[in-house]
């Protein structure tokens, strides 16, 4: 049983969970620095692996904030761009070597090809900011899931603040990009990577549909 408090905190809750959606079109209206701010405030409060990387002194979470229109931003673009040229050749190679990769990765490869053709990786210049989300390497290697309890706190603040927010996950490609991790100050290698952009959302996406709880659950003796 929850006390009143407690209801009314599950309630917001529970609607900023539904609430949470990928956008993908933008106005072109730059939100608040302060915005972004509470946006990373909310990264630095998720959980991180303590044991991979607590003893390190630097600290070990990092976010560069890219605004539409700047010099890194600019210089970034290119960069993302022919990374997802590199991947898309990769994994043809892959397929033409491993048949059964063609017909699992055949979503994949026609979102590559979308990209290719337009010419633009989504997330990156078309919204008001983009934001890679840096963590250091450690040991065992779980910075990926780090990133992603990070993003995932990043994506429920920015929903409560009424923005939109795209996931770039093409990102995390960029970690051994020595050009990309200049741009950013870091040293290539030592950091793992993740992105998203942010704006206000340019339509209004209705709440997230998902099937019921107990068509996906089993409650084991
Ligand atoms: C690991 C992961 C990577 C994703 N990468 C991207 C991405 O690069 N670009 C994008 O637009 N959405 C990306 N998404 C968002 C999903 O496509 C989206 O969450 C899903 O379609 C459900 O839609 P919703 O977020 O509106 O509920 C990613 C999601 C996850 C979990």
């Amino acid at each position: 049983m929850c006390s009143d408090v407690g209801e009314q905190k599950n309630m917001y809750l529970d609607q900023i969970l539904a609430d949470r959606r990928s956008y993908r079109m933008f106005r072109p209206e730059v939100p608040e620095e302060d915005d972004i701010r509470r946006i990373l405030h909310a990264g630095l409060l998720a959980p991180y692996a303590a044991a991979a990387v607590g003893d390190s002194k630097d600290y070990f979470r990092r976010f560069f904030v890219m605004k539409k229109g700047s010099q890194s931003l600019n210089a970034a673009i290119p960069l993302v761009m022919e990374q997802v040229n590199v991947m898309a050749q990769g994994l043809n190679a892959e397929m033409e070597k491993n048949p059964p990769l063609r017909k699992k990765a055949v979503m994949f490869v026609q979102r590559l090809e979308m990209i290719r053709k337009a010419g633009r990786v989504p997330g990156v210049g078309n919204a008001p900011y983009y934001i890679v989300v840096a963590e250091r390497k450690g040991f065992p290697p779980v910075e990926h899931q780090s990133l992603a309890h990070c993003l995932e706190n990043m994506w429920l603040k920015a929903t409560a603040l009424e923005l939109g927010f795209q996931l770039v996950s093409i990102t995390s490609q960029m970690s051994g990009n020595v050009e990309f991790c200049k741009i950013l100050g870091i040293p290539v290698g030592e950091w793992e990577l993740m992105g998203c952009a942010v704006g206000y959302p340019a339509d209004e996406l209705s709440p997230s549909i998902r099937p019921p709880v107990e068509d996906v659950t089993r409650w084991l003796e």
